[in-house]
């Protein structure tokens, strides 16, 4: 399973150990599969998120390079003016396979002081270790940072906070609802959702997106995880779980795409505020 130099042989051994990470930290990913299996559901992954900071030694580009050495190419981009950050979205030719969202926050963009936080943090992620196939996969690679910074950055950005204490590897994985059989709208699916005790992010509505945008998104809130800050313990939204309806484009394709407006509303997922 695991090579030496975290080189890995395949694309699907990145994938099972980024759902195995991700499904360890995030409980409600194994209930919701097993939630859906027994709806009679397969469970198809529409895509995988992850977040990074835009400095040059962990920016998007080092995020990718694992999945386009394993055949993905850069498609889309897209602005979040307001939260600061920017993204990429990435498909195999395969198109069966899970599309990639890479974000990354513009931390030039934020006071010095934050930047320095932040660059303290990037600083300690060792060179060799960003070559990895597996570096997707690594969590934090800094040493716990205390309660009152991650207060700190939490008051410039949610997105910062998060990335400070849960590091590198995916942030979510979202269900491709067009592969279900039985369950015939995003209101049907979170209707069940709320029904066996997972809470919806209600931001910008349960449902973001529109038949008329090609995308209808809707995802669970993150389940409070306990966090080892350097002075104590606390408990911080963790990973999430997101659905996906594609619709047709009227070329009669299906849309692979993302738009900004819903997916700046999923990022909030993970907002504690909610
Ligand atoms: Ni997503």
């Amino acid at each position: 399973m695991y090579h030496k130099y975290g080189v890995l042989m395949t694309l699907n051994e990145l994938f099972q150990k980024l759902w195995d990470d991700y499904s360890s930290i995030n409980k409600q990913a194994h209930a919701i599969h097993a939630l859906l299996e027994k709806q009679g559901e397969r469970v198809i992954n529409d895509h995988i998120a992850f977040r990074t900071y835009d400095i040059p030694k962990v920016n998007i580009d080092v995020i990718a390079r694992p999945f386009i050495k394993f055949g993905y190419q850069q498609k889309k981009e897209y602005q979040f003016p307001e939260k600061k950050f920017f993204a990429f979205h990435y498909e195999h030719k395969d198109i069966s396979l899970p599309k990639i969202f890479i974000s990354a926050l513009k931390v030039k963009e934020f006071s010095p002081d934050i930047q320095s936080i932040i660059d303290n943090l990037v600083n300690q992620v060792p060179v060799d270790h960003t070559q990895r196939d597996d570096f997707v996969v690594s969590g934090i690679l800094w040493k716990p940072i205390s309660y009152e910074t991650y207060k700190k950055l939490q008051h410039a950005s949610e997105y910062a906070a998060w990335l400070s204490v849960y590091g590198f590897r995916a942030n979510h994985f979202t269900v491709f609802f067009n592969a279900f059989k039985k369950i015939k709208t995003l209101v049907d699916i979170n209707q069940l959702l709320k029904n066996h005790g997972f809470k919806l992010n209600t931001s910008g509505g349960e449902i973001k997106g529109s038949p008329q945008e090609y995308l209808e998104q809707s995802s669970t809130l993150a389940d409070p995880i306990e966090v080892q800050f350097a002075d104590r313990k606390a408990l911080i939204p963790g990973c999430y779980y997101e659905f996906a309806r594609r619709y047709l484009l009227p070329n009669g394709k299906l849309f692979h795409g993302f738009v900004a407006p819903s997916a700046d509303k999923i990022f909030e997922s993970t907002d504690n505020k909610q």
